[in-house]
Parts: C-alpha cells; structure tokens; sequence
C-alpha cells in the first residue's frame, strides 16, 4: 500500500478533494463503504472547520474516535464516537461498512470494537459518510447528501458539547432523546454525572442532573427565553430557539456570524459553559457566562418558596403562604417548604393573584395548550379544583398559550426583573382585589363609624321624643308589619350594611306579646325569647335592656359586626329592630340551646357520642377561623364557652353572641384594652391578667373548649383530688404521663376513636399553652386535626390565677343565656 501526502487514504472510490491546504496537505471529508481511515489518519470537513480521527485526551493512555476543530491552534473535542469502549492501543482502524455503518475494528483480530448502530440494520445501497462543516459526521444513501434524514448523523448522539444547529431533545416520532452528559474528567471522555435532558413530563423544560437528581432546572420555554436562564438573551453570536410541536421537541441555537466559533459544553464539574473562540488570545472564552447562584440549586426554597438572591436569608413564602415551620424557617432550614395561609376549600368565590418577575415553577405534571389565550387559561384552570396557578406559555407578542400547575409549586425564584407572570390561586379571603377594596372598605368603615356616632345621637334624640309622644299616646299602630323590604334597613353609611329591619308588632306578635313562656334565658343586656313569625319561621329574640347604656353600644357593635358574617358555624343575624325605645336583634332559632346544656349534663350528655363531639369540635374550629382569617373582617371573639356555641337541628355547632366581639382592621393581631370581658375559666392568661388580647386568646379559650367536649368537665370548676389542678392542669399532667385517655368521658367509652381523642387531647393543649406565641392559629389548628402527621409537643399550659380586684359585670351568652354561674366578665382595669 502506498501512502501518500493525503492524509487520508482511499482503498476504494474515488478521491473528492475540495480544499487544498497552504501546506498543500489533500485531505477527503467523505468516507465510503469499505474504505479505512488508519490511526494517524482522519477526515477533514470541507472548510476544514473539523476534524475526524483517532485522538488520546489530555494524559489518557486510552484512544478514541472523535470529531474536533481543525482551525484552532488549542485541540478541542466536540465528538466521541467510542466513549465508552476506548482503544487499549493503535491498532485499530474506522470504516464503513456496506450495510451503512460505522465500526472501529481490532486491525490485528478483526473484532468490531465498536459500531455506529446495530449491525443487523438493513442494508443500504452505496453508502458514503461525510464529515460536515457543522461539525455533524452523516451516513447518506447512492449519493445523496441532501436528504433530510440521513441514514445517520452524529448530531443523533451528543455527548458533551453542543455544537450550533444540534437538537438538543427529543424525536417524539421515534420517541428518542438527544441529550449531552459531560466527561467524567478531562482525560476521560466516558459519561459523568452531570447530563442536561429535556423532560417532557408536562410543559417541556430543561434540566441539569446530577445522576438522577434534578441539580439545576433552566425551566420552561416561554417563547422568548428560559424561565430560569435570563442570561441567555438574543445576542450577536447565536440566535436561538426551543421547537414544541406534534413531531419534535427540541432546543437548538445558530450563528449569526457563520466565520466564528461557538459551543456550549457540560464540564465534568457540571457547569455548563458558553464558549466563544477569541483570535487574538487564541484561546476559547466564556460567552454570556451564566451566574449560577445559590437561588440555582433545585428547588431550594422548597414548595411554595421563592428565592430572591437579593434577599437576605433568599428563601421568602410567597404572598399568601407562610412557613410550614415557623422554628425552622426561622434557622434558615428551608426543607418543609410554605404553605397556604388559609387553606383552599374549592368555594366559589375563589380567585388568581398575580404574581410577576418569577421563574416560573417546576412544571412536570403541568399541562399545556398552545393556542389557548390567557382568558380561556384562567377558565379552565378555575374549573378544576386541583389547578393551583395558570399563565401564558408563549410570552411572545401580546402572549399565548396555556400552562396550567397541579399540586405544590416547586422552585421558584424571583428575578429583579425579566421574570415570567404567574397566576397563583387564592381563597377569596387573600384575593388582591378583595384586600385593596377591603382598605377603600376601612377607609369607609372609618366615615361610618363617626358617620354612626352622629347618628346615635340623631337617633337617641329621636327616640326620647318619639318614646315620650308614644307613652302618652298608648298605643302602637298596628301597620307596622315585618318587613323586608330594604328601603326599610339600617344604613350606617357603609353600603354593605343591608340588615332587615322588622316591625315591633310582627315581634310582639311572635314572641306571644314577650311572654315569660318564651323566654329562653336572660343575658348581659336583655333577655332572649324565642318567636314564630307569621309564615312560620322559628326566631329567637334579643331584646336590649332599655336601661342599659352598656347594651347600647354593644347592640350596635353586635349588628354592624354579626350582620356581615355568614358561615356554617356562625349563628346567623336575621336583622334588628329599632323603633320606639326598643332595640332587638332577631336571630335564627336554634332548638337544641347551647352545647353547655348538653355536656355538663348528665342525662343529655348521652346524646352527644365521639363522632358528634368530633363533629362539633371541628365545626368551632372552621367557624372560630372563619372569623379570625376567612370572614373580611378579622375578629376576635373574646367569650369563647360552651354556652355560646349553639347546635343546630342536626348537632352542628355554630357560634354565637358577637356582643363583645371586637372588629378591627386585616392588619392588627394583637390590641390592648382596658375593658377585658370574657369568661373565668376560657380566657388566656395574658388576656386576664393584662388585657391583651389577640387572636391567641381564642384560641387559648378554644382549647379549653375543646378539653370539655373530651372530658364533659368544667375547666374552671374541676379540681382534682390529688394535684388540685383544674382541667386543663389535670389533662396536661395525664398527657405527659402518657394517659390521656384517662380524660376522656366514660359515657363515650364506645364510641371513641382513639387517635382522634388523643388528637384532639394533644391540640387542645397545644392550644392552652402559656404563652400566646407557642399556639397554632385555627388555620393550623383544622390542619393538625384532620391530619395523621406528628404534632409538635406542647409546653407548659397557662392558668389565670385569678386577681384579687375585680369589676366583674354580668354580660351576654347564648343569645344572652347566661347559665348557671359560668358569667361573663367585664373587668375594667385601670380605671
Ligand atoms: C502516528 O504518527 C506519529 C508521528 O507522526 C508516529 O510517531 C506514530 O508512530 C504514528 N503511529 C502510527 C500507528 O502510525
Ligand atoms: C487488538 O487485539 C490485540 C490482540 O488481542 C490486542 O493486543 C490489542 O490491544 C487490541 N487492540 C485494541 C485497540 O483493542
Ligand atoms: C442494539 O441491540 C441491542 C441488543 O440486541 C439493543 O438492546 C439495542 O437497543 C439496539 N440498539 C439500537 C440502536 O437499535
Ligand atoms: C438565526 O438567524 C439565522 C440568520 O439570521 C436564521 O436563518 C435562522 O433561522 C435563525 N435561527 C433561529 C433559531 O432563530
Ligand atoms: C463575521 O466575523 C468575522 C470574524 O470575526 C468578521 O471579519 C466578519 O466581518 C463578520 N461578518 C459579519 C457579517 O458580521
Ligand atoms: C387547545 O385549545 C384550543 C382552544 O380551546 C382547542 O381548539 C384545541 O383543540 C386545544 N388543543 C389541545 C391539544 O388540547
Ligand atoms: C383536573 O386536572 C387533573 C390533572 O390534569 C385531572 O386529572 C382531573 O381529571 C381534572 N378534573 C376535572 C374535574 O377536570
Ligand atoms: C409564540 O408567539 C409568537 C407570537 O405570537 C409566535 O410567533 C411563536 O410561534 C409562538 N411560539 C410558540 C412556541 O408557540
């Protein structure tokens, strides 16, 4: 065999030469069937951009077959044919076989070391191989290089480097997957950990893993760039573009300026690098270095979670969501993600929030429509409950598209700028649109209460002179019928307010003329009767004690604050009555009186069994954080007892007397007052002792009351033989010994279940502990119990001691039924 200047030398075929080099060296970029490229032998590209042959990286002493660039002075590989079988010594050779495919053999043995594809493939006729200026080594069938679809190319097999015009993704005809891995090291081309793929699970997006695990998520394509890759912008080098469609799904880039050289390649260390060939310094250099950054790493603010690298810690809950674990978050210990602040119950009036400037979240279990417009998305979305956030998948123009989120959200962050919208969803109660009409709603709320004050003064002139006329004359005018209509309602100015008003004599009429037989208790400020208006409808009474300066003001309070709440749980304000000197509130009846009537009593408390007391706890629970969180008005209810919680036909609880309730803004959690009222043996300690009152403080009386459901004792009241302890004393004391159960009623020996009883034992006390900071809200609260999870171990309960000074006044309970000696108590301190 004779060999020539060629580099290349040709047993069969005929010799295409193309270009001639200034050394004048004949090189051949093709190779034909049953031709043979040797060891110190290889194919040139036809500008002589890349090289094929036969190379040892770095200080390997294992060769390979691969592709690299001719022109540049540093040998950089952007192919390996053999990565993982690598060549022990030189005695080898590449060749194409007739078939169409591509082997290295042993030269000594004949072995095929390594080969293309399957050799069984069917066969081709005249195959030839040609190395492209692309840098893309194709195998094409009798001469016909232009076909589209190659019998084979290199750019099907990617290993480290993506070169321009590769497709980096998938064939969804052949359901295959072009993806690049890095080398293990510098001198070893065989895979490493790191491989960036294309995940199709959902909206395509582009991962970094690190073996099997997610390491770096440059999220979805939204039509002009990468979700979580805002470095890579339109520059001069490459333009570049990510194709969704039926066929293929696939990134890929070109370059402007075909004369330069650029590649992206996947460091064993698993950076990606953007390189760009520098004349002057000959040497490659990073293009659009992307800043990787601790907001990088996968999902490290875990769900809900957005990281702003700007932020000091980065991890911050997004709008509506707070820390699972307060404790943690606190330490910087991201692992148990957020979680809604108020929990999505599927309710009607539920909404998106608009949240901008995001990397858009892990969008595996997505799904995607491309020629759906964002009104359509925000529809669909609304539809199916379990849709947690929606946006445009294509923000390209006036924006298209549509991608829909199911479950958590997961690795978000949030850019300074050029981030991506997303519509989160939201109970009613957190809507953007509702808070910023809420604080126009306050700022009314401010004109109606001094609107209201005037008015009270208007009124109560009114009514001595009205009150006066009417005593002389002696009779009521019996026109005065129950009305709805709502000309006939109060307005205080704020234009929610639409309560009926109802004719004293449809009252009178119903209530038997206020006999004693309907009297259903006395109260604070006024007894309570129970009616049957004329078509039927059971009422019960509330008739304000007309001496009472005290009632007046919480008439008033009890009307504006009841009438805008509705919810299960809550007895509802049909409307009042305000005319002459009589002031009435007119409430649904409820046959079955207070729960107070039922567990503190012997023969009655049978009828309560463990499903129904469960049922009952639960239902204060969603009432008690309807008007904590839910309802547009936060308030706090200050005279939580059993007496106050009534049941319906069908034993559900619902809360009533709103008498002390005390209304205020979104924003204030925590007041301090100089009139504490409340009950003995419900109210949190800081409540008692100081007057500080907060949300907390419910809830501090709704563990009791949930201590008194299990045990069907009175806190204050039970003393225990052997540690003097009240019920809240004894239960913490059998919990830490372990027995509970031991709290729990006999009557309801059968019907308990177990780790439901001992839940609710545990969240009770949770709920009492001394110190307002250390208990749930009720949003936690309904979480802890209706889930299986571990609870956190409560601290040392809080008693009042009581004070020794006390103005203590009679108030309101159930409807004003006030039972037994369990009064309200108003104390004024410092007064
Ligand atoms: C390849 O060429 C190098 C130097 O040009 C030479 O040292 C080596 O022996 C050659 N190897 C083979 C297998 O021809
Ligand atoms: C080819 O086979 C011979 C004999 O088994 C062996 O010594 C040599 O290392 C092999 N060459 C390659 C490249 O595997
Ligand atoms: C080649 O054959 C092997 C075993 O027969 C099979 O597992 C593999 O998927 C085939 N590869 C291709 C590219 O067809
Ligand atoms: C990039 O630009 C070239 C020339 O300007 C154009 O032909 C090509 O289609 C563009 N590619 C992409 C992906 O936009
Ligand atoms: C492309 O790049 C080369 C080398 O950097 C430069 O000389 C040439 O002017 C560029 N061509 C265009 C069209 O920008
Ligand atoms: C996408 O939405 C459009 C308009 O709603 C509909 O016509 C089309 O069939 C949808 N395509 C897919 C793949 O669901
Ligand atoms: C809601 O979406 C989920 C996930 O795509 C789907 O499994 C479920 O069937 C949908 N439900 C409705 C009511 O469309
Ligand atoms: C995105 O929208 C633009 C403008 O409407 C359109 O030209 C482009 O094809 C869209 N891209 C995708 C991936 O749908």
């Amino acid at each position: 065999m004779e060999q020539r200047v060629a580099k290349i030398k040709m047993i069969f075929g005929f010799l295409v030469v193309l270009h001639a080099s200034i050394t004048c060296t004949y090189a051949s970029n093709t190779l034909s069937a049953n031709q043979i490229v040797r060891y110190n032998e290889t194919i040139v590209s036809p500008q002589e951009t890349f090289e094929l042959g036969f190379f040892s990286p770095g200080n390997s002493l294992n060769h390979y077959v691969g592709i690299w660039y001719k022109k540049l002075s540093k040998r950089t590989y952007v192919w390996v044919a053999n990565r993982n079988t690598p060549l022990a010594d030189t005695s080898s050779e590449l060749t194409l076989t007739r078939r169409g495919v591509l082997v290295i053999r042993n030269t000594t043995t004949g072995y095929v070391i390594w080969s293309s594809t399957n050799l069984s493939t069917t066969s081709v006729r005249n195959p030839t191989s040609q190395l492209l200026d692309s840098g893309n080594f194709i195998i094409y069938e009798d001469g016909n290089i232009n076909q589209e679809n190659p019998i084979w190319q290199s750019f099907d097999f990617l290993t480290d480097t993506l070169l321009p015009g590769m497709k980096h993704g998938w064939n969804l005809v052949t359901r295959t997957e072009r993806y690049y891995t890095s080398w293990k090291s510098s001198d070893d081309p065989a895979p490493g950990d790191f491989s960036m793929r294309v995940d199709t699970r959902g909206y395509p997006q582009i991962f970094l893993m690190n073996r099997e695990e997610v390491k770096f998520r440059a999220g979805p394509w939204n039509g002009l760039r990468f979700s979580g890759d805002p470095d890579l912008k339109p520059n001069p080098i490459y333009n570049f573009t990510f194709v969704i469609n039926e066929k293929e799904i696939y990134y890929q880039y070109s370059l402007v300026n075909r004369s330069v050289f650029s590649r992206l390649v996947l460091q064993p260390s698993g950076d990606i690098q953007r390189m760009l060939w520098v004349d002057s310094i000959q040497n490659w250099q990073l293009y659009l270095a992307p800043e990787s950054d601790h907001c990088d790493q996968y999902a490290v603010c875990k769900a809900f979670g957005s990281c702003n690298i700007d932020n000091s810690p980065v991890c911050e809950c997004l709008k509506g969501f707070e820390p699972a674990s307060p404790e943690k978050w606190a330490i910087a210990d991201w692992t148990q993600g957020c979680r809604r602040t108020i929990p999505l119950d599927c309710g009607p009036g539920e909404g998106f929030n608009k949240y901008t400037n995001m990397k858009l979240p892990d969008t595996r279990g997505s799904w995607y429509n491309q020629t759906m417009t964002l009104v359509e998305c925000e529809k669909k979305c609304k539809s199916n409950c379990s849709c947690i956030a929606y946006t445009n998948s294509n923000v390209s123009g006036t924006g298209s598209g549509c991608l829909l989120w199911f479950g958590d959200l997961i690795d978000i962050r949030t850019f300074a700028e050029t981030g991506d919208t997303l519509y989160i969803r939201m109970p009613y109660s957190e809507l953007d649109s509702i808070s910023s009409s809420a604080g126009k709603r306050r700022r009314i709320r401010v004109v109606a209460i001094v609107a209201s004050v005037i008015l009270v003064i208007l009124i109560s002139i009114c009514l001595f002179y009205s009150f006066k006329r009417k005593k002389q004359q002696q009779e009521r005018t019996p026109a005065n019928e129950f009305q709805h209509d709502p000309e006939n309602s109060i307005s205080t100015g704020d234009e929610d307010l639409e309560l009926p008003l109802f004719g004293l004599s449809a009252l009178y009429k119903a209530t038997n003329n206020f006999s004693m037989n309907n009297k259903l208790g006395e109260g604070g400020f006024g007894p309570v009767y129970k009616g049957v208006l004329e078509d039927g409808h059971e009422i019960a009474v509330k008739r304000l004690a007309k001496t009472s300066t005290q009632g007046l003001y919480e008439f008033k309070n009890e009307v504006i604050s009841i009438s805008k709440l509705q919810h299960r749980n809550l007895v509802k304000l049909l409307g009042c009555c305000i005319e002459g000197a009589e002031k009435m509130l007119v409430y649904e009846y409820l046959p079955n009186k207070g729960l107070d009537s039922f567990i503190f009593d012997k023969s009655r408390k049978k009828l309560l069994d463990w499903p129904a007391r469960y049922n009952i706890i639960t239902g204060i629970a969603r009432g008690l954080l309807y008007l904590h969180q839910d309802s547009r008005l936060r308030i706090i209810h200050r005279d939580l007892k059993l007496s106050n919680i009534l049941l319906d036909k069908d034993m559900n609880p619902k809360i009533s007397d709103f008498g002390m309730a005390r209304t205020f803004g979104g924003n204030q959690i925590e007041a301090n007052t100089n009139r504490v009222v409340g009950t003995y043996g419900y109210m949190a300690p800081e409540y008692a002792g100081d007057g500080i009152f907060s949300i907390k403080s419910d809830v501090y009386s709704f563990g009791v009351l949930v201590l008194e459901i299990v045990c069907g004792e009175k806190n204050r009241g039970f003393v225990h033989k052997e540690h003097c302890n009240n019920l809240v004393g004894h239960a913490w004391v059998l919990h830490n010994e372990e027995k509970s159960l031991q709290l729990v009623e006999k009557c309801l020996s059968e019907s308990i279940d177990v780790s439901q009883v001992l839940r609710s034992i545990h969240v009770g006390l949770l709920c009492v502990q001394r110190h307002p900071e250390d208990r749930p809200t009720m949003t936690s609260v309904i979480l802890m119990l209706g889930s299986e999870g571990p609870l956190p171990s409560p601290k040392e309960p809080g008693f009042y001691v009581g004070k020794t000074k006390q103005d203590i006044t009679e108030s309101s309970s159930s409807y004003g039924i006030s039972s037994n000696n369990d009064l309200s108590i108003t104390m004024l301190n410092g007064r």
